[in-house]
């Protein structure tokens, strides 16, 4: 009996202090009896004071005021690296309302602005003292101040016939009833960010965790598996995509290590490895916005096609489409989701560099694509070049790329090129690093695009254009006329000349 009251002294003092402190900052009723709760029940068998999930009216003697840390697991699990799910558990004092069972769902519709929604939590549950009756648990949050109920949520009670006398009940939330970012928080210390954002790539969570964030890493995994239905794995970047074929080096925190994923965008479905080929989702409305620029029948040339996320769904446009890709895993995958996607025949696949590419099968198509072009017989032609690292070095291979005469302005290539920049102005240093690629102006025959923000202080940036037919042709002139002569005086002001419609270039070739 001296040991027990020992142990009984001793957690009256510590109590004592726990609620000196909460008196002292103003800690509203619910934590304050909170405290009271989980102090005694850690106590075992003390007079059955608290038992969870319990119902209990009590005098009002305290005020009630809303408590931002109300829906916060059990703060033990402050620091912890191996998630042990069980010590989030905490008792709370919710307010209940004592509801007829017949009259539940009516009242429930009503009252749905003012009940408890919590994850996994049921919020009709059986009452204990009275079988005919349920209790509503409300969200203390979101009644009126003093644990009643608001003048609105009244009404209804009337109208139902239900007592408005609100009691408290001591609720368990366990791990399943608290959010991912609440449970982070409580693990995380204090004051730190928690954001725990990721990219869902099918069964993948991608995540890229912030340094002070490494030590939970593996926790942070898996609570992101266990909140999110359908995600068996979760990855973390480990370090900036430096790669040639621009896949990231990654690292698996928690789930099965399956990297074969299924993901689907813009209705269409991808199936890749993603540990060893470039996927990015945050891409989805990019790759529909040119999709958008195409019509059936317009060629698309994409450079670096990467499993083929402009190339399929421009084939399923009924585009002629010409894919290509130096990372073999990604060539395998894009003849995979072209078979999966039945695009295969309209799509003509390569694995060469890409300056190669443009050098060979590029030149060959567009060589013939606009030999057929006529003012009958009018599509567009695109080049898709998103390695915006280094694509805009790779628009010199443009220059004097095409034999024979010029064609009309209407039927130059459309080249649509991504370029990061952590420039101030994005689109006036992409743009004048094309020219500087090009060899001329693209001033006022240009259009600019901001893709998305990539990190603080970097754009992704597409820059599209017609490319210039003083660019792309080795000859100026028609066949008829004489090489000889001047370029001045060999530009005649006709209907088919694009010169004609091009302001005049700062700096020609
Ligand atoms: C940023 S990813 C773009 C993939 C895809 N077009 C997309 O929008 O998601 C760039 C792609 O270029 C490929 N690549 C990198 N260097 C290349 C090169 N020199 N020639 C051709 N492809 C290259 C990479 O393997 C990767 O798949």
């Amino acid at each position: 009996s001296r040991f027990l009251f020992g142990l009984y002294g001793h957690s009256a003092k510590l109590l004592k202090s726990k609620l000196f402190r909460a008196a002292a900052s103003n800690t509203s009723f619910p934590e304050i009896w909170l405290l009271l709760v989980q102090y005694f029940e850690r106590i075992p068998g003390f007079f059955g004071v608290v038992k969870r999930n319990s119902f209990f009216t009590m005098p009002e003697i305290l005020e009630s005021k809303a408590d931002p840390e109300l829906f916060s697991p059990n703060p033990e699990v402050r620091g912890m690296t191996t998630l042990d799910r069980a010590a989030f558990s905490r008792i709370i004092v919710v307010p209940v309302l004592k509801v007829k069972k017949e009259v539940i769902n009516k009242l429930m519709k009503s009252l749905r602005h003012t009940t408890l929604q919590r994850p996994g939590l049921k919020r009709v549950i059986d009452d204990p003292k009275d079988e005919d009756s349920r209790l509503v648990l409300l969200d203390p949050h979101k009644i009126a101040a003093e644990y009643s109920l608001g003048e609105s949520d009244q009404e209804v009670l009337k109208q139902f016939n239900v007592d408005p006398q609100v009691s408290k009940y001591n609720l368990e939330l366990t791990y399943d009833n608290f959010k991912t970012e609440e449970i982070l928080r409580a693990v995380l210390p204090e004051g730190q960010d928690v954001t725990s954002g990721f990219s869902r790539i099918g069964h993948i969570a991608h995540l890229n965790l912030r340094d002070h964030q490494l030590t939970y890493k593996h926790l942070i995994g898996q609570v992101i598996i266990d909140k999110n239905p359908g995600i068996t794995c979760a990855v973390n970047k480990i370090n900036i995509i430096d790669s040639t074929y621009r896949n990231f080096q990654m690292e698996v925190l928690a789930g099965e290590a399956n990297m074969i994923t299924k993901t689907r965008e813009n209705y269409i479905t991808y199936e890749f490895d993603f540990s060893k080929v470039y996927w990015n989702s945050r891409l989805s409305t990019e790759h529909g916005r040119i999709i958008e620029l195409l019509k059936p029948g317009d060629v698309l040339f994409d450079v670096f096609a990467g499993v083929g996320p402009f190339a399929i769904p421009a084939a399923k446009k009924k585009c002629n489409v010409f894919a290509n890709d130096l990372n073999p895993e990604s060539y395998k995958w894009l003849l995979h989701n072209c078979k999966l996607n039945k695009v295969d025949q309209k799509i003509k696949k390569f694995n060469m560099d890409g300056r190669d590419f443009l050098l060979g099968p590029v030149k060959e198509a567009l060589t013939k694509e606009l030999s057929l072009l006529t003012k009958e017989r009018k599509h567009s032609l695109h080049i898709v070049m998103n390695l915006p690292a280094l694509a805009i070095e790779f628009l010199d291979v443009f220059k004097h790329f095409l034999d024979g005469k010029p064609c009309s302005a209407d039927h130059l290539p459309t080249v649509h090129c991504y370029s990061f920049s952590k420039h101030d102005h994005p689109a006036k240093d992409v743009q004048e690093r094309a020219e500087a690629f090009l060899g001329t102006s693209l001033e006022g025959r240009c259009s600019t695009h901001l893709v998305r923000n990539v990190a603080p202080n970097k754009e992704m940036m597409c820059i599209s254009f017609q490319i210039p037919a003083e660019v792309l042709y080795k000859n100026q002139f028609t066949n008829e006329e004489n090489p000889e002569e001047p370029a001045s005086k060999r530009l005649r002001p006709n209907e088919d000349s694009p010169e004609e419609k091009l302001p005049s270039l700062k700096d020609p070739l």
